[in-house]
């Protein structure tokens, strides 16, 4: 079969189907991206992103353009002929364990669909779900539905996505590894055909294997930065100690830190070793907190990834602390946010740290206003959240503040200087959420960050 004749569909076009689909797309395939939220579909049709992310403006311009990517709510019409169908919806945590009422009802369109074809398609998880869910949930119910068998009839494969948002056009497009997790050799090979491209390792391995792989992998990231917060907090209590000091000397290990050329490499893993207030997203929370819950029904203990939690969780309340310090009482003053999304670069929301330090001020009747480059009003649909104000830049947000909290690290913030905030704020006081400026550029303002407390 020449792979690029083999038709493709996406279902969930949200960061990790859309960008999927666009860029395999770009790779020359034939793709249909399914959503059901209609807004999406529309979007997608016109060309326009639905989701803010880097380049994926210009991927999706050229192959909606030639006519390689189109997108439906029409799951039924989109599956009729496709060869390799990716499940790419949400996998939300639940409060308890992971929700899977998405896949289940992807599993119930695809296993009409499985029982009607006569041709043998590859089903391919690519949301991510913890170890089992394949062999547990998605292949009994598909072959409950179609009546077939998997491995036979039809094949099954787990193929987690490990693209950040953010830079999600670009990871995919260069991807380090592409992990398959699979039920039988020939599916895997269909799959792997269509990432001849990517040029990386091939990790091919049981599903739940490959399941593990993308869990066990956020859970890496996710324990290096509440390791890094559990030392900041730690320096802050000692006094004296800046953790920024104390990071900058562990990424000057050459084991983290290789020296090439006779140059630092400097690898993106040293950004989670980093302190700040916490880390956000749809992807760290959840993922940890589901895997926290599924080792439970296998009686299995993570002591580590309970504590993961427990420090993030308390980390935005660590910016109030150092906001009570410099002014006790908060009520009817204007403090300012710089950053509302969870990282920068995206528009993404989900757990952002900027959630309960808003709720937290709000409480304390703040005149809280806010500048994020990506994020408006839609955050005031949060729960708690109703009050905040939006300023139309960080000088707006900062005019007459008598505190200002950074919490994303938005590239325009590099402008802020301290005149600029001796100027502009009426008692000019710094919190730095993320340890994104450097305090020795602010010793005429009260600055406080994450992990440092002068003696
Ligand atoms: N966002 C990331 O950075 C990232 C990275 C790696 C893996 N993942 C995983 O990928 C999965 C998807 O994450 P996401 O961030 O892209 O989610 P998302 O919330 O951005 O998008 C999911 C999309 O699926 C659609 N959808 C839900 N049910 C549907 C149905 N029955 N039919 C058609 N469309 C449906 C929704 O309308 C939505 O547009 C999750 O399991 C997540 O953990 C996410």
């Amino acid at each position: 079969m020449v792979e690029k004749s083999q038709k493709i569909v996406v279902v969930g076009s949200g960061y990790v189907g859309l960008v999927t689909g666009a860029c395999l797309a770009q790779k020359g395939f034939e793709v249909v991206c399914v959503d059901k939220n209609p807004a999406v579909v529309k979007k997608i049709n016109s060309a326009v992103p639905p989701i803010f992310e880097k380049g994926l403006d210009a991927v999706l311009k050229e192959t909606i353009g030639n006519g390689r990517l189109r997108a439906t709510e029409n799951i039924v019409e989109a599956l009729a002929g496709s060869d390799i169908a990716f499940i790419a919806v949400g996998t939300p945590f639940d409060g308890r364990e992971i929700d899977l009422s998405f896949i289940k009802a992807v599993c119930g369109d695809f296993g009409k669909w499985l029982s009607e074809t006569a041709s043998r398609p590859v089903i391919v998880v690519k949301s991510s779900v913890v170890p089992t869910t394949t062999e547990k949930v998605v292949i009994p119910l598909l072959e409950q539905l179609s009546g077939k068998k998997a491995g036979v009839d039809f094949g099954v494969c787990v193929n987690p996505e490990f693209l950040r948002e953010g830079n999600a056009v670009s990871d995919f497009s260069n991807p380090d590894r592409i992990v398959i997790g699979s039920t039988d050799g020939r599916s895997a090979d269909q799959l792997r055909s269509i990432y001849k491209w990517a040029g990386v390792p091939f990790v091919v391995t049981n599903p739940r294997t490959a399941e593990m792989i993308k869990y066990a992998s956020n859970s890496l990231l996710a324990t290096l930065i509440s390791f890094s917060n559990e030392l900041g907090n730690l320096s802050h209590s000692v006094g004296g100690i800046d953790i920024k000091e104390v990071t900058d000397g562990i990424h000057l290990d050459s084991r983290l830190n290789p020296v090439v050329d006779g140059k630092r490499t400097n690898p993106n893993i040293l950004t989670y070793l980093e302190a700040g207030c916490g880390f956000g997203g749809s992807c760290f929370p959840k993922d940890v907190n589901s895997l926290i819950a599924f080792a439970k029904t296998v009686g299995a203990k993570t002591g580590i990834l309970e504590n993961v939690i427990a420090i993030n969780e308390r980390q935005p309340g660590k910016i109030t602390e150092l906001l009570k310090h410099f002014i006790p009482n908060l009520s009817g003053k204007k403090i300012a946010l710089l950053g509302l999304a969870f990282k920068q670069d995206t528009s993404d929301t989900r757990e952002s740290p900027s959630i309960p330090l808003t709720r937290e001020l709000l409480r304390e009747k703040c005149d809280l206003v806010a500048f994020d480059p990506r994020v408006k009003g839609e955050f005031n649909i949060i729960p708690g959240c109703e009050g905040l104000k939006h300023a139309d830049g960080w000088k707006g947000a900062v005019t007459g503040a008598e505190a200002v909290v950074l919490m994303t690290r938005w590239e325009e913030f590099r402008e802020v200087t301290e005149d600029d905030l001796l100027a502009l704020m009426k008692s000019p006081v710094l919190i730095d959420g993320r340890r994104f400026f450097d305090k020795n550029k602010f010793g005429k303002i009260k600055y406080a960050g994450i992990g440092f407390r002068p003696l």
